[in-house]
């Protein structure tokens, strides 16, 4: 299989997620936000702290980019790895399948509220949703397929591989 390519809102499940079904297929993960951490040396509070968010971005569309060399992964994306129209170009979307996590905000921002995501701690809880508010139409437009999200990762997986069986839904026909 090509590659399955999570994306979504910080909170949406990509990692629990994602980590279920490259096990249930059979398929590498991978960790795109792992990956810039072990290439950086530092986790990625250090590196918004550092060198600034500016900075994180481009290790982060060098990441996006890396992917057209890969077969046969599962990749958790971080939640503004496919947001810029450049990184979401960089997907081959007929190569590689983009599964959209949609969750609601308020089931994010629970999830995520107490973590150390430097957008979350830089951010209030209103200038959060209106970054969710700006984001999902860039995963909608990025995705070749959509799933709702909220349920039990075991569902989700469950779901993400048997629409990994068929067709995409949209965008790379
Ligand atoms: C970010 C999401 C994070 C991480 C970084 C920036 C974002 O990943 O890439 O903190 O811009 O939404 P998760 O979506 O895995 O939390």
């Amino acid at each position: 299989m090509n590659n399955l390519i999570l994306c979504g809102f910080m909170g949406c499940g990509k990692t629990t997620v994602g980590r279920l079904v490259a096990q249930l297929a059979g398929m590498a993960y991978l960790d795109l936000d792992q990956q810039i951490e072990a290439a950086a040396g530092l986790p990625i509070p250090e590196i918004f702290a550092r060198f600034g968010q500016a900075h994180f971005r481009r290790l982060e569309h060098e990441a996006v980019a890396g992917l057209a060399r890969l077969e046969n992964r599962v990749v958790a994306t971080g939640g503004g790895a496919l947001v810029s129209p450049e990184n979401a170009a960089a997907i081959d979307r007929k190569h590689d399948r983009v599964v959209f996590l949609d969750v609601p905000f308020p089931v994010c921002y629970e999830r995520i509220r107490l973590s150390d995501r430097p957008l979350v701690r830089q951010n209030t809880v209103e200038q959060l949703e209106a970054l969710f508010a700006s984001r999902r139409p860039r995963y909608l437009a990025a995705a070749t397929d959509t799933v709702a999200a909220a349920g039990p990762p075991q569902q989700v997986a469950q779901e993400i591989l048997a629409l990994a069986a068929r067709p995409p839904a949209c965008g790379a026909l």
